[in-house]
C-alpha cells in the first residue's frame, strides 16, 4: 500500500487504551484523564478486524502501544488473533515495564515477538519523580523476567531531557553494554501537555553523540540511527526534531477510540469504528492517502490535540 508521497505502509501502531497506571509528566495529567465510555472504545474483537483489514492491505508489523496496554482486558486474546490472521505478522508491543514481571511469560506465548520498554532513568528517585506513580525495580523485575520468558533484541525507550536524564547517558550505554537491549533516546515532542514544559528539557539527540564520542554508527533501524559502544552496546538515536525522518515514515496509527491517525503530528482523522469489510478497507485506505509528507516541529509544535496516552508514540 503506496501513499500519496510513494512511501510503502507496512506498519500499524495500535494504541489498545489511553489510561495508563503511570504519570509521566511529559505525557499524561497527574490528576489522570477522563475514562471514555465502554462504547467509544474499540472492543478486541473490532480491533482484529481492523488488522485484519490492514493486513490485506499490506500491513505486515502491529506494534500494540497505549497509554499502557497491559492493563487492557483481552491483550493476550487479541495478541492471539492478531498472531492467526497471519504468523508472519511481526508483533510487538511497548510497555511501561510495570506489569511485565508477571506478563512476560504469557506474551510470549500468546505470540509477541518483541518488546520495548519505556525508561527514562536508571535512578529509583529519579523514576518516581518522572512517573509519578511507579517504581524502577517493578520495571528492572520486570525486564528479567523478559529475558526469561525468552524475548530478545529487547529495547528500551527513553525520552531524552535536558537536566532532567541528560547525565546518564552514559550509564545507560553501560546497561546496554552489560544486559544486551538497544538504549533509543527519543528526542522530546512539543505535544500537548509537553508544551508547558521548561525550555531546557527540549534537548538534540546531539548531546548523545557529544557525551560518547566513541560511539560508531553500525546501521539505519527504521526511523532510528543505531550506533556502537566501544564495549558493544547499541544505542538507538530517534530524532524527529534534528534529524527529521518523515520521508522514510512507513507508518499507520489507530487511536483507542477507533481514528485513523495517518500523521502523529496532524490533526486529521478518520472514523473507523462501526465499520467492517469493504468500508473498513476503503476508510483505511483514504486515511493513508491522506498522510501528509511531513511535520513541521522545527518551526511549530505537533498540531494534534491529543497527548501521548492518546496516541501511543
Ligand atoms: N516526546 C517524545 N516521546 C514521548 N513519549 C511520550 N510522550 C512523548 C513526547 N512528548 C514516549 C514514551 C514512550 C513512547 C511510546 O513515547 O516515553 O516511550
Ligand atoms: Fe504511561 Fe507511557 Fe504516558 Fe508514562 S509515557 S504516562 S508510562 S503512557
Amino acid at each position: 500500500m503506496k501513499d500519496h508521497y510513494n512511501r510503502t505502509i507496512r506498519y500499524l501502531r495500535l494504541s489498545v487504551t489511553d489510561l495508563c497506571n503511570y504519570r509521566c509528566f511529559y505525557c499524561m495529567p497527574l490528576c489522570g484523564i477522563e475514562k471514555k465510555r465502554h462504547s467509544d472504545i474499540l472492543s478486541i474483537e473490532e480491533m482484529t478486524e481492523i488488522v485484519r483489514a490492514a493486513h490485506a492491505l499490506g500491513v505486515n508489523k502491529v506494534r500494540l502501544t497505549g497509554g499502557e496496554p497491559l492493563i487492557r482486558k483481552g491483550i493476550l486474546t487479541l495478541c492471539e488473533n492478531i498472531k492467526r490472521i497471519d504468523d508472519r505478522i511481526e508483533l510487538s508491543l511497548t510497555t511501561n515495564g510495570a506489569l511485565l514481571k508477571d506478563f512476560a511469560l504469557p506474551l510470549k506465548e500468546a505470540g509477541v515477538d518483541r518488546l520495548n520498554v519505556s525508561l527514562d532513568t536508571l535512578d529509583e528517585e529519579k523514576f518516581r519523580t518522572i512517573t509519578r506513580l511507579g517504581s524502577l525495580k517493578d520495571v528492572l523485575d520486570g525486564l528479567d523476567a523478559a529475558d526469561r520468558a525468552g524475548f530478545e533484541n529487547t529495547k528500551i525507550n527513553t525520552v531524552l531531557m535536558g537536566t532532567v536524564n541528560t547525565d546518564e547517558i552514559a550509564d545507560f550505554a553501560r546497561f546496554s553494554e552489560e544486559r544486551g537491549y538497544l538504549i533509543r533516546f527519543i528526542e522530546l515532542m512539543p505535544m500537548n501537555i509537553t508544551k508547558t514544559l521548561p525550555k531546557e528539557y527540549f534537548v538534540s539527540n546531539r548531546v548523545v553523540l557529544d557525551t560518547l564520542p566513541e560511539l560508531r554508527k553500525i546501521r539505519d533501524d527504521g526511523v532510528s540511527r543505531v550506533y556502537q559502544t566501544e564495549r558493544g552496546g547499541t544505542i538507538g538515536l530517534i530524532s524527529p526534531i534534528s534529524d527529521r525522518f518523515c520521508d522514510r515514515c512507513d507508518r499507520i496509527r489507530i487511536t483507542s477510540n477507533g481514528y485513523l491517525k495517518p500523521c502523529l503530528h496532524s490533526d486529521t482523522e478518520i472514523s473507523l469504528k462501526g465499520l467492517s469489510g469493504e468500508e473498513l478497507i476503503d476508510a483505511i485506505k483514504s486515511g493513508v492517502m491522506e498522510k501528509p509528507a511531513g511535520h513541521q516541529l522545527d518551526r511549530f509544535s505537533s498540531s494534534t490535540r491529543r497527548d501521548m496516552n492518546e496516541i501511543g508514540g
